[in-house]
């Protein structure tokens, strides 16, 4: 049942997550995919990334955000003293690409929701950036408009989440860089505060 597979997911070490996200047949999304990009990254993180969906770049790589929007993404993170990969995790909400990029749906979200929840349990990061309707709107359980959430810190179970515009939307959106920057501030805030614990 669905249940099982919930906790069967929720006690994965990372090599048999990884796996399963690899052969997941659970939705319809693995008949079009290259390949199933799980996520990259440091698995002791301090900060988690989370995105909606691999584009076109990132089924044929098998990695996140190595595309236009991946480029300003690592520019955002170079802002505030981050890079990929050290003491960063960066992970979608959906594992394998929507065909033509088209918006995850809610099956396809709830299939895959347990991936997601079993590497912020095995990370467990001190903050989570989620970026883009999708991802905030799943990991806060809202359907509020992003504009609406931005500019405070949520909470996702015990973990501090800052929020911001997905990098893709900047790049056709670019009067709304300056809110991003806020955004960004925010987080650099949130992980000093943690980092001096
Ligand atoms: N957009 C996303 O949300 N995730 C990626 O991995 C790439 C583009």
């Amino acid at each position: 049942t669905e249940n099982e597979r919930s906790r069967s997911i929720a006690e994965m070490d990372w090599e048999t997550l990884e796996a399963s996200i690899r052969g997941c047949t659970a939705c319809a999304l693995c008949e079009n995919r290259t390949q199933a990009v799980p996520g990259v990254g440091d698995r002791t993180a301090r900060l988690l990334i989370v995105g909606e969906a691999p584009g076109a770049e990132e089924d044929k790589r098998g990695e996140p955000f190595v595309g236009a929007a991946g480029k300003l993404l690592d520019n955002m993170l170079a802002a505030i003293g981050e890079k990929r990969g050290d003491g960063v995790y960066i992970a979608n909400v959906l594992k394998c690409r929507p065909p033509g990029n088209r918006n995850p749906q809610p099956a396809e979200v709830a299939e895959c929701a347990p991936y997601l929840a079993r590497q912020i349990a095995l990370i467990k990061p001190t903050v989570i950036f989620a970026i883009g309707r999708f991802a905030i709107q799943t990991l806060l359980k809202t359907d509020a408009p992003v504009s609406a959430l931005r500019g405070k810190v949520h909470r996702h179970d015990d973990i501090p989440v800052v929020i911001s515009y997905h990098p893709a939307y900047l790049l056709r959106n670019l009067p709304d860089k300056a809110k991003a920057w806020q955004d960004l501030l925010l987080l650099g805030e949130q992980l000093a505060a943690a980092g001096s614990r």
